[in-house]
């Protein structure tokens, strides 16, 4: 069998759509969605990445605020940027680019984000809301890969789900969001034992693991029909690819994302949707 390809292009644009709307309804009552992201360095994937969230935003209407902060910059003074930005009512989204330099912790930086304008959901009280059933402010790949099952009306009660990554970033917060609609999740990583064969009992696989030379999921290790979601983005000879090659899994499985085109634009869509998010919370709490 052929599968169907699970479009990410197409599923954003669907999202930035509803955004867009979304932007004008809060412009109408005077509130001009903001999104504030603080870059520190000068990594170019990071810069990068900054750019197209910002590319994003401008195509949806919500204004950006644009941060640039010395690579050897220290966390006190990392710190009070982030307080200035929480105190500033005209910001509604604080996006700080990970990974850190050296000298900064990343789990202090986000712990300092206020919920209300975490619109990575990576502060400890996002994440503690996640695990209660009571998020607002969800990770912004594992909410996309969710847009994409409810995009294609793929009912994951009962399904059997096996996540290869534990991050706090991916698996983690997928694990919550796929237990939440009564999937039974199995969450693997470096140390698990049989994977393969996990994964050949799995109705769908969601895959991050990011290193070819580590882990590859080749047809042989999914069951006919199979979901298959590949998260991952790493480089093989100046391309991007993923955790598996599109071209063959999909011969097998019966939808199956492509790397790049698959959960990458989503991850972009879900920070402009987390935005107004966090905007419509602001209105809410009069703030
Ligand atoms: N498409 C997007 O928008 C998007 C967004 C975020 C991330 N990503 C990509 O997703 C990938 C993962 O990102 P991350 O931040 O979660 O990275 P990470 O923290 O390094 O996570 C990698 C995960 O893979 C597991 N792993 C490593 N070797 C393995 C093996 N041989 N078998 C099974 N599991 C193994 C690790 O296990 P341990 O925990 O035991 O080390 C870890 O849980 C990267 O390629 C990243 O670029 C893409």
């Amino acid at each position: 069998m052929t599968g169907i390809k699970i479009d990410g292009k197409e599923i954003a644009q669907h999202v930035k759509d509803r955004v867009k709307k979304a932007v004008e309804e809060l412009k109408a009552q005077n509130i001009n969605p903001c999104l504030a992201t603080v870059l520190v360095g000068e990594n170019p994937a990071s810069a990068a990445y900054v750019r197209t969230k910002h590319k994003a935003c401008e195509e949806v209407g919500i204004i950006t605020k644009d941060h640039k902060l010395a690579s050897n910059i220290t966390q006190t003074e990392l710190n009070e940027t982030i307080d200035n930005l929480n105190k500033d009512t005209s910001v509604h989204g604080i996006l700080v680019q990970l990974p850190l330099p050296d000298q900064l912790n990343e789990f202090t930086t986000t712990s300092k984000i206020s919920p209300l304008k975490d619109v990575d959901g990576l502060t400890p009280y996002n994440v503690g809301l996640l695990a209660m059933k009571k998020a607002a402010l969800v990770a912004c790949t594992p909410l996309g890969v969710m847009e994409m099952f409810d995009y294609h009306n793929i009912n994951l009660q009962g399904k059997n789900v096996v996540i290869i990554n534990r991050s706090n970033l991916v698996g983690k917060p997928i694990y919550h969001l796929l237990l939440e609609r009564n999937a039974t999740v199995i969450t693997c990583h470096s140390k698990t034992k049989n994977l393969e064969e996990l994964c050949r009992l799995a109705d769908i696989i969601i895959t991050a693991v990011g290193d070819r030379t580590k882990f590859t999921l080749t047809p042989d290790m999914i069951k006919e029909g199979a979901i298959v979601i590949d998260v991952a983005i790493s480089r093989n000879e100046e391309k991007l690819v993923g955790d598996t090659d599109f071209d063959q899994i999909i011969q097998k499985a019966s939808f199956a994302t492509p790397v790049p085109g698959g959960v990458g634009p989503l991850t972009v869509a879900m920070l402009l949707k987390n935005t107004i998010t966090a905007a419509s919370l602001n209105i809410q709490l009069g703030q």
